[in-house]
């Protein structure tokens, strides 16, 4: 399969080593800065293969039938429509859009090329995550509660200040758009996929060189008469601490934290006498960042959904869904007023106007 990568920064090793990982057909690589995409290439080995600086030229070129678009978060959507209407399958990192209009123009685009779009919510892949949506599925919580989300992680002046396009409105977002908005899509996965409603409260109070929060506090109702509560923030002091999903029902609580959803730290569930060390012990892993091991998992699906004209297992829909997620929490916060879902237009834009 003929692959392609768009953009060749922080998380292209994820895409790249994912590619190499599954065997595709690497025809090229594409950032504005050359020396980039030629500094990713050589670190594994695939000097030689073609860089481009103009995706657009890429595309025409190179005629890749599965492109990864890992640039700046605002520029996704219109990077995703025009590979799409290349006729590309693509995956799409998160977020999908920094809109809700921009979200909903790529999966038309997706539905008019009948391609294999994905968005790139790594997470879901995860082992603990995997039990525990297995337990839901076959209904061994029960009535769910209440679930929580709490992401302690830590970003400092230079994560910010270069690249400088980072905790911008334009083109990212804060804690909650960029980092959190993988256990957001887990919240919301989990907990029945329908929020009705939240109150919310963000803000800024460490990192006075950015637009956007550092810190994001909400409280969620969900049609299936559960809550939802998150906690997200990267003013930790000393590093990324955890990335913690809890969730409580009336026949089983299960807890997964670790540095990023990656560890079983409670499970108990009604008639499953299943011993809690040797269950860590199988789905446990050791990442060495917060980024996991998800993007591999994430590929082998794309690639058999591409393969045999399946939907992939976290489609832009999803995408759409955590977007949407992190967008009604800005709008409460700005106007400090409870949001109602669906949310309808809004943008992180928005957040300057209110
Ligand atoms: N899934 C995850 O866990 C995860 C982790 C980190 C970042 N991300 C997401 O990945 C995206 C990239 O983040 P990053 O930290 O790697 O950013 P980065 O700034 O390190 O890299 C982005 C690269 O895209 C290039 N680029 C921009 N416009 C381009 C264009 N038109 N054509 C070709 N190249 C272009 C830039 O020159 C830059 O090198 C963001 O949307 C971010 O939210 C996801």
């Amino acid at each position: 399969m003929r692959y392609a990568l768009i953009g060749c920064g922080r998380i292209s090793p994820n895409h790249l080593g994912s590619a190499v990982d599954h065997h595709l057909e690497i025809v090229a690589v594409c950032d504005k800065k050359a020396e980039k995409a030629e500094a990713l290439l050589k670190r594994y080995s695939l000097e030689g293969i073609p860089v481009y600086t103009e995706y657009q030229k890429m595309l025409r070129e190179q005629k890749p039938e599965l492109v990864a678009i890992a640039t700046e978060s605002g520029y996704h959507a219109e990077i995703a429509i025009d590979c799409i209407r290349h006729g590309c399958n693509v995956i799409i990192e998160k977020p999908l859009a920094l809109s809700m209009a921009d979200a909903r123009r790529v999966i038309a685009a997706r539905d008019e090329m009948g391609v294999i779009a994905c968005i790139n919510q790594q997470n879901r892949f995860n082992k603990p995550i995997q039990l525990l949506r297995k337990q839901l599925d076959q209904g061994n919580l029960g009535k769910l509660f209440h679930a929580t989300l709490q992401m302690h992680w830590n970003r400092e002046a230079d994560y910010y200040q270069s690249p400088s396009w980072r905790g911008t409105y334009a083109l990212d977002g804060g804690a909650l758009m960029n980092q959190c908005i993988h256990g957001i899509d887990l919240l919301r996965w989990m907990m029945g996929g329908e929020p009705t409603e939240v109150m919310a409260i963000t803000d800024n109070l460490n990192h006075p060189y950015i637009e956007a929060e550092d810190i994001g506090l909400a409280l969620f109702k969900f049609k299936n008469g559960g809550y939802g509560v998150l906690e997200g923030t990267v003013n930790t002091y000393g590093g990324n601490l955890d990335e913690t999903l809890s969730v409580y029902g009336e026949s089983g609580t299960i807890q997964i934290g670790g540095i990023a959803t990656n560890k079983l730290t409670c499970y108990q569930v009604k008639g499953d006498s299943r011993d809690f060390d040797s269950l860590s012990k199988e789905v446990n892993t050791e990442p060495k960042n917060v980024y996991g091991f998800g993007h591999s998992f994430l590929y082998a699906d794309v690639i058999d959904a591409i393969e045999n004209h399946r939907t992939p297992y976290v489609p832009l829909e999803e995408g759409m869904k955590a977007l949407e997620m992190v967008l009604a929490v800005y709008k409460s916060a700005a106007t400090g007023k409870p949001v109602t879902f669906p949310l309808g237009d809004y943008s992180t834009l928005d957040v300057l106007n209110q």
